[in-house]
C-alpha cells in the first residue's frame, strides 16, 4: 500500500561551501515547477540575490520563491526571525504580491533587539565575523529554552518589543507551517526547500567554531520544516564554479594578492548582507565531495562559470599539498594562445554552444565531486541558466 504522508514531492536545494553560492538564483529559477518554497535554517544572516529581466533583488528572510504568483513562501520552525526585518522585506518585494502567500512558523524563534546587541558587542563580531544580525543569541536562547517564539507573539508575549505597525503586517502570517506543508503534501503540493548559508558553514559539519549556529545541511531541511525523510525527492547542490567565504575561518584554497583581487572584481565577491569584500579561491574539490556525500546530494549546479572566463587561467584544487595535485582532482587550465583561458558570452543560451574548454572544465568539477552536473550558470538572470544535457 503506498502510504499517503509519504509522498516524494519534496526536493532540497543546499549550498556546498560557505554560502553565497547562487542558492537564490537557482530556487528562483526552479521555483516555476513548485507551490511552495520553504527556508528551514537561519535567518537574516543570508543574503539570496534574484534576477528577473530588469527586476533585481534580494530577499533575507523571505524564501526566494516570491517572484513567482503561483508560490507559496515558508519561513518554517528551524529558523529565526527578526519582526522588523520580516515586515520591512515584505514592504520593499510589495506587501500587494505577497498577500496569502507568505506563512511563518509559530515555532520560528524570535530574534529580539537584545540579541542583536549580544551579537554585536559580545565579541562574536570580531571573533567569528558574524553577519551581527543576532543570529548567534537566538538559537543559543533556543537550546536554553529561554527563547521566545513566533507563537508566542500571538499570545501577546513580546508585544513591547515591536511597533503595532510591524505586529500588523507579521502575526497574521503566523502558523503552525508544520501542519501546513504535511497537509499540501497530502494533496501532492509540490515543496522546495531552500538552504540557507552553506555545509561549510553547519555548526556540526562545518568548520567549528567559524560556522553559523544552524544546521544548514540536509539533516536540518527536516528537523526544520518537521518534514520526513521519506518525503525527499532529490536533493540539490549548487556549488560556483570557484570559491569565496565571508567572515573568518579556515579556507584552504584560498588564493591572494592580484589573482585574488581580479577574481574578487570578475565576480564582484562582495557580501549581499554586510557589503563586506569575500575573500575568494578556487574551487575547493575535496570539500565538494566530501559535501555531497554528507548531504546525499543527486545533482549539481555550478554557478558563474562565467566570471572565470576573463581570467589568465583557472584551477580545481583538490586542498592537499601542492605537489601531490594530479589526476581529476586537481586542474589547471591555461590557454597560451590568449591572455585568458577561455571566454563565455553571457548570451549563450545552450550549453553545447559554450566554449570546449568551459565543457571539459565542468566536466572535471563532475568528475572531482563524483555527482552529475545538470545545470550551469552564467549570469545573474533567471534566463542565465543552462540544463546540461
Ligand atoms: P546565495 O546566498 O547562495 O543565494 O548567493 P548570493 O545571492 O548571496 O550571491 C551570489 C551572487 O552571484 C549574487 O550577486 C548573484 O546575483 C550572483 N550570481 C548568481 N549566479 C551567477 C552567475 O551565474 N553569474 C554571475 N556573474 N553572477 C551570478
Ligand atoms: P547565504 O544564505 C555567507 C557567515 C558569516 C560568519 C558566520 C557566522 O547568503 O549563503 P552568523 O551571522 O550566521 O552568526 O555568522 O557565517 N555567514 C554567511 N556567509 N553567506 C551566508 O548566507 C551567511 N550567513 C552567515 O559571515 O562568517
Ligand atoms: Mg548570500
Amino acid at each position: 500500500m503506498k502510504l499517503k504522508y509519504q509522498n516524494q514531492t519534496v526536493d532540497i536545494v543546499l549550498g556546498m561551501a560557505f554560502g553565497d553560492e547562487g542558492k537564490g538564483k537557482v530556487v528562483d529559477y526552479l521555483a516555476e515547477n513548485y507551490d511552495y518554497v520553504v527556508r528551514f535554517n537561519g535567518g537574516n544572516n543570508a543574503g539570496h540575490s534574484l534576477k528577473f529581466g530588469n527586476y533585481k533583488t534580494s530577499v533575507h528572510a523571505l524564501p526566494s520563491g516570491v517572484l513567482h504568483p503561483h508560490v507559496s513562501n515558508v519561513i518554517g520552525n528551524g529558523c529565526v526571525v527578526n519582526p522588523n526585518q520580516l515586515a520591512e522585506e515584505i514592504q520593499k518585494i510589495g506587501a500587494g504580491n505577497l498577500q496569502g502567500r507568505v506563512f511563518v512558523s509559530s515555532a520560528a524563534h524570535v530574534i529580539t533587539p537584545q540579541h542583536i546587541e549580544e551579537d554585536c558587542k559580545g565579541g562574536s563580531k570580531e571573533r567569528i565575523g558574524t553577519t551581527g544580525r543576532g543570529i548567534g543569541p537566538t538559537y543559543a536562547a533556543k537550546m536554553n529554552r529561554t527563547g521566545m517564539r513566533m507563537g508566542d507573539l500571538l499570545k501577546g508575549e513580546g508585544k513591547d518589543l515591536f511597533s503595532k505597525e510591524v505586529l500588523d503586517v507579521v502575526l497574521p502570517l503566523i502558523t503552525d507551517t508544520t501542519s501546513l506543508l504535511r497537509n499540501a503534501l497530502d494533496s501532492d503540493a509540490k515543496i522546495l526547500l531552500e538552504g540557507a548559508q552553506g555545509c561549510g558553514l553547519d555548526i556540526d559539519h562545518g568548520t567549528y567554531p567559524y560556522v553559523t549556529s544552524s544546521n544548514c545541511s540536509v539533516a536540518g531541511a527536516l528537523s526544520g520544516t518537521g518534514l520526513s525523510h521519506k518525503n525527499i525527492r532529490r536533493v540539490i547542490g549548487v556549488t560556483k564554479a570557484y570559491s569565496t567565504r565571508v567572515g573568518e575561518g579556515p579556507f584552504l584554497s584560498e588564493i591572494f594578492g592580484e589573482e585574488a583581487e581580479r577574481l574578487r572584481a570578475a565576480g564582484n565577491e562582495y557580501g549581499t548582507t554586510t557589503g563586506r569584500p569575500r575573500r575568494v579561491g578556487w574551487l575547493d574539490a575535496k570539500q565538494l565531495r566530501e559535501a555531497c556525500q554528507m548531504n546525499g546530494v543527486d545533482q549539481l549546479v555550478v554557478t558563474k562559470l562565467d566570471v572565470l572566463s576573463g581570467l589568465p587561467y583557472v584551477e580545481i584544487d583538490h586542498g592537499g599539498p601542492k605537489e601531490t595535485k594530479s589526476g581529476a582532482l586537481i586542474f589547471k587550465m591555461k590557454n597560451p594562445q590568449y591572455s585568458s583561458w577561455v571566454s563565455i558570452p553571457e548570451t549563450t543560451t545552450k550549453y553545447s554552444d559554450l566554449p570546449k574548454e568551459a565543457r571539459d572544465f565542468v566536466d572535471n568539477i563532475e568528475r572531482a565531486a563524483t555527482v552529475p552536473v545538470t545545470h550551469i550558470s552564467i549570469s545573474p538572470d533567471r534566463s542565465g541558466t543552462l540544463p546540461r544535457p
